[in-house]
Formats: C-alpha cells, structure tokens, sequence
C-alpha cells in the first residue's frame, strides 16, 4: 500500500483537510494542506470548507481549532500528544491567581486547556503577544499572563507593562541557555540567530529575534542573510530549509530541540484517522462557547 496516495484517496472521500503544525515530522509537514503557526493553523481552521479537520500537532491546538469550529469534525492522529506547557496551569490554580488579583484581567497562551481559556478575557499567540499587550489593555489595567513565564516576560518588557505571571515553560526551549547561542554564533558567525519567544529573556537577548514559527517563515524569505541559527524546535528546521533551498539553517542544539509530543503524529497514524475517522476531539459547547470569545477577540485584534 502507497500510504500518501491512500491519504489523498480519503482526503477526498471524507472532504477532509490536513492541518499541520511547523514541529511535525518532515513525512507529515509534506502531507499536509497548510502548514503553520498557532495563529496561522487557528485562521485556517476558521476558513475550511472540508467537513473534517485532521489536526497533526498536539492537543490544545486542535481542541481550538474544534472551538473556532464546532460544526465540523476535528480529528487528531494521536490524542496523547498533549504539551507540558498548557499542563502546568489548572483551573484550580487559575482561580487561586485571580482571587489574589481580582480586579485583574486574564490572558491566556494558546498553549492552555479550554478550560483555562474560558475563564479569561484574551487568547494570544507567540505571533501576537506583544501587539495585544500593547493594544488590548487599558494602562492602568492589571494584568495576568498564564501560562508561560518566558513569554510573559518578554511581551511584559516590549510592551513596557508589568504582569502578573505563571511560573510554566516549555521543557523544550527552555532548554536553551545563553551560552549555546554565543557557542552556536562562533561556529556560524555569518548567520542570523532567531529563536521562539518561549525561550528566556537571556536567551532572547542574546539572539538577533524573537519570532513565532510563522513569523521565522516569513522573516527569513525577506532576509537577505544566507545563513540562520534557528533556536526552535528542529521541524522548523526542515520547514525553512523546504521554502529556502538558497539559504543555510543551522539548529540551535543539534538534536535536543525536539518537542516529543510533536513527533508522535507519524502518517501512518493520519491515514488510520481519516481510514477510522479517530480520535475525535469533543468539547463541552458551554465551555467553548466561553473560551471561543477570548480567541474571537484575539483574532478581531489580529484583522484590525
Ligand atoms: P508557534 O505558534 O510559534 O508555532 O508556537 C507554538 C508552540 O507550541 C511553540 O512551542
Ligand atoms: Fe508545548 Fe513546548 Fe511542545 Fe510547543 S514545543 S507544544 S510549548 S512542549
């Protein structure tokens, strides 16, 4: 059996499309119909016209894109691709942060259960974190950020306003220290540095941007460098190097910027989806009704 070709087969036969984080195994990035961002993968998911949805990245993403939209069905290949991240704040925690503070209002990361997202005002993604940080308070509005501690105090510090945080991080990029990226600059010392914005400050200080995947995407078809150290997770990696044939991509610890729950999407694991039309991925409708007006307004901030 040709597996792609048996993919595309049920791509048709179900009207279904393959959304596909930029962290998927290089096999799933090239399946796929659009390959993305948070944001990106959230506004696609928002535009579909296929009746199914089959999400390869890790949960929280195609539980939003199931909250965008709640008519069609959202499957993901393996539903214990969950991300460590979003696990480290629960409900009960959240509620302790907002008794502390209760005039505060709460944004939230993408990288969040719906959960969490319905309790608060605002969804962001690292693509936009800054901007709404900037644009979506009020000066004198206290704020809360959960989950991340590193992205929080980045978007804290380029928007010059404090915020209340969570102490979560991806195990991932914040695996990443200052000191690789001196280390990585010496065995490099043409290219450019970009890094996620999850990575910490130091590291960010360090680096020549702080990008979301899409915006790294984007970045580096603009530049004119022709070589890039990426501190991401290495699927970037491929997705750069697929677009920029021309240009060279170095990762930034080779071999240890490696989200595990990313990788557990395999394309035999999408084509037993679309064959067993599984693992579905349910919300309750009054939750998401909830958390779908936190993304609702990032995503009206995002168009404007
Ligand atoms: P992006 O939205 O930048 O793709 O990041 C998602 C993520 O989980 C990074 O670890
Ligand atoms: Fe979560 Fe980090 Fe994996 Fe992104 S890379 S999905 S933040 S664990």
């Amino acid at each position: 059996m040709d597996i792609v070709s048996e993919i595309k087969r049920l791509k048709r036969e179900r009207n279904a499309v393959i959304l596909a984080h930029n962290y998927q195994l290089p096999e799933v990035q090239d399946i796929a119909d659009y390959n993305g961002d948070s944001l990106g993968l959230s506004i696609e998911a928002g535009k579909t016209k296929a009746d199914v949805i089959v999400f390869c990245g890790v949960w929280f993403m195609a539980e939003t894109a199931k909250i965008i939209s709640p008519e069609k069905t959202v499957l993901i290949p393996d539903p214990g691709a969950g991300c460590p991240m979003a696990d480290m704040l629960n409900l009960t925690q959240l509620k302790a942060l907002k008794e502390a503070h209760p005039a505060a209002k709460l944004m939230c990361y993408v990288n969040s259960s719906v959960e969490v997202k319905a309790e608060c005002d605002l969804c962001c993604t690292s693509a936009n974190a800054v901007d709404l940080a900037l644009k979506a308070f009020l000066p004198q509005e206290e704020v809360i950020f959960v989950p991340d501690k590193n992205l929080a105090a980045y978007a804290a510090r380029e928007a010059g306003r404090p915020f209340i945080i969570h102490p979560g991080f991806c195990p991932t990029h914040n695996r990443i220290q200052a000191a690789h990226v001196q280390a990585a600059r010496d065995l490099h010392p043409k290219a450019e540095v970009l890094v996620h914005p999850e990575c910490t400050l130091e590291v960010i200080d360090a680096a020549d941007k702080a990008l979301s995947t899409g915006q790294m995407a984007s970045y580096v078809s603009r530049s004119a460098s022709k070589e890039f150290i990426i501190g991401t997770e290495e699927g970037m990696v491929y997705r750069l190097q697929k677009d920029n044939p021309g240009k060279a991509f170095y990762p930034l610890l080779p071999g240890m910027m490696i989200c595990p729950n990313m990788k557990k999407i395999t394309l035999n694991k999408v084509y037993e989806a679309l064959r067993d039309m599984r693992f579905e991925v349910k919300v309750d409708e009054e939750i998401a009704s909830r958390a779908r007006k936190a993304i609702s307004r990032m995503l009206e901030f995002t168009d404007s």
